[in-house]
């Protein structure tokens, strides 16, 4: 149990990656906040993560308000106590170009993927400074070093997640406040299965996107999961300002003929 007695803070995890996340980080013993947009869903997971014996509670935040980011915190202050861990997961895509996006979907994307790490950061660091300090992991993207048409508005908040991670690893080393960035590839998750759908053909594109990882699978929330567990324990207590990407490989290769 590596987390035993830590708490936790999941934002978008009702479902997908974020669900993922809390899962392993509750049963290697943290306290976990299930804290999501959709109240339902974060009940569910909260509900299941206790009858399976774990610790955990469901709030709903939207993390593009700051009134709401600190309700989110407050509330876990008075259930579970400071925060040691917090990851920043909430996410939404807006895939398009710039001319075919508009001002309202791009503040949209930036708001919940760049603005929601930037307002749940400012809310928990200081808990985690006076408390001695913690870690921050925050959900960047492969598309935060490498992109691909019609992606602007991900693109920009995701590259931005992966500059602020750095950022924040400078200002706050000194409180002992450890803050790293996971990359994901593809994972198969509620987001994914939306653009395989799109496709028209949604089980021809995930068999081909597969195909095309150089570990010939897509991944697994629980896949990014693990690599969340590492960043936010101990084992990694001299890692800080750092990327790990979880993308089967995908970023490694040059495109293959
Ligand atoms: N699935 C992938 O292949 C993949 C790859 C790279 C990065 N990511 C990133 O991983 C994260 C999770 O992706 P996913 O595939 O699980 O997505 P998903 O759409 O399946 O789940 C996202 C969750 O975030 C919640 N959410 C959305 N807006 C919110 C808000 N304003 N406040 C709080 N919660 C909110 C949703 O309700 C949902 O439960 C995102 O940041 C995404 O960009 C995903």
């Amino acid at each position: 149990m590596k987390l035993a007695g830590k708490v936790a803070i999941v934002t978008g995890a009702g479902q997908g990656i974020g669900e993922g996340i809390a899962r392993v980080l509750a049963r290697e013993g943290a306290k976990v906040v299930v804290a999501d947009i959709n109240e339902v869903n974060a009940r569910a997971v909260a509900e299941s993560l206790t009858a399976a014996g774990f610790q955990a509670a469901p709030v709903r935040v939207d993390v593009s308000n700051e009134a709401s980011v600190q309700q989110m915190v407050e509330f876990t202050i008075s259930k579970f106590g400071v925060p040691d861990i917090l990851v920043n997961n909430a996410g939404v895509g807006v895939y398009t170009s710039i001319l075919d996006t508009s001002l309202e979907d791009w503040n949209r994307c930036l708001s919940v993927d760049l603005t929601g790490v930037f307002l749940c950061s400012k809310y928990v660091v200081p808990h985690m400074q006076a408390h001695g300090g913690g870690s921050i992991v925050n959900i960047a993207s492969v598309h935060s070093y490498q992109n691909v048409p019609a992606t602007a508005p991900y693109a920009a908040a995701k590259g931005g997640v992966v500059a602020l991670t750095r950022e924040m690893a400078l200002d706050f080393g000194k409180d002992k406040i450890r803050v790293n960035a996971v990359c994901p590839g593809w994972i198969y998750t509620p987001l994914t299965q939306g653009i395989f759908a799109a496709s028209g053909d949604a089980e021809k594109m995930k068999r081909e996107v597969a195909e095309r990882q150089v570990l010939g699978r897509l991944g697994t929330p629980e896949d990014v999961g693990l690599a969340v567990l590492y960043l936010a324990s101990d084992d990694s207590s001299f890692v800080t300002g750092s990327s790990l990407f979880v993308d089967g490989g995908l970023t490694a290769q040059l495109e293959t003929w």
